[in-house]
């Protein structure tokens, strides 16, 4: 059985990320969507929140998992058992990070391969930058959040401006 973590800050979740989940979750057998903390941002929304928003968002997928984690990825793709990380690539500075994780992961998590997938050029310009930007100037959200994450929000009562 084939199983990946596909980890990330997930502040918040977009669309182009669920590319990235729908396409990983037709490769492997099992992905866990895992909302982390990235020591070099400082997220808006809350660890619980961006687990909230991921869970709305992957409800509809039967072998996605979504959950919440504060220690080492390898750690977790260990208690997972995942052989594989997925991540997303947009361009080239992604890939340079993203290398540079993987050689980390490698030597962290006994063998544990990372499997970078190209995002699709309609996503290009899609961030979770791009969308806290739209939260703050009150733009709308629809063409680059999903859906389910949108409805989560508007039950909090917030819109991530508190
Ligand atoms: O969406 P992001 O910000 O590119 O995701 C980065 C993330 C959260 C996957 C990365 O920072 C991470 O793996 N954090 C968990 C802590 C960890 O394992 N660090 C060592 C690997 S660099």
């Amino acid at each position: 059985m084939k199983i990946a973590v596909f980890p990330g800050s997930f502040d918040p979740v977009t669309v182009g990320h669920m590319d990235l989940i729908r396409r990983a979750a037709q490769i492997f057998d099992r992905v866990y969507i895992c909302a982390m903390v990235n020591a070099g941002k400082s997220p808006l929304f809350t660890g619980e929140q961006r687990f909230e928003l991921l869970r709305a968002s992957v409800a509809e997928l039967p072998n996605v998992t979504a959950e919440l984690w504060t220690g080492l990825l390898a750690d977790y793709a260990r208690e997972k058992g995942a052989q594989y990380i997925v991540k997303g690539v947009r361009n080239g500075t992604d890939f340079d990070t993203e290398w540079s994780m993987a050689q980390i992961n490698r030597e962290l998590g006994d063998s544990l391969e990372t499997v970078l997938l190209p995002a699709r050029a309609e996503y290009l310009h899609v961030s979770s930058t791009m969308v806290r930007e739209m939260i703050k100037y009150h733009r709308p959200l629809e063409p680059y959040m999903p859906a389910a994450a949108i409805e989560t929000m508007k039950g909090w009562g917030t819109d991530g401006n508190q």
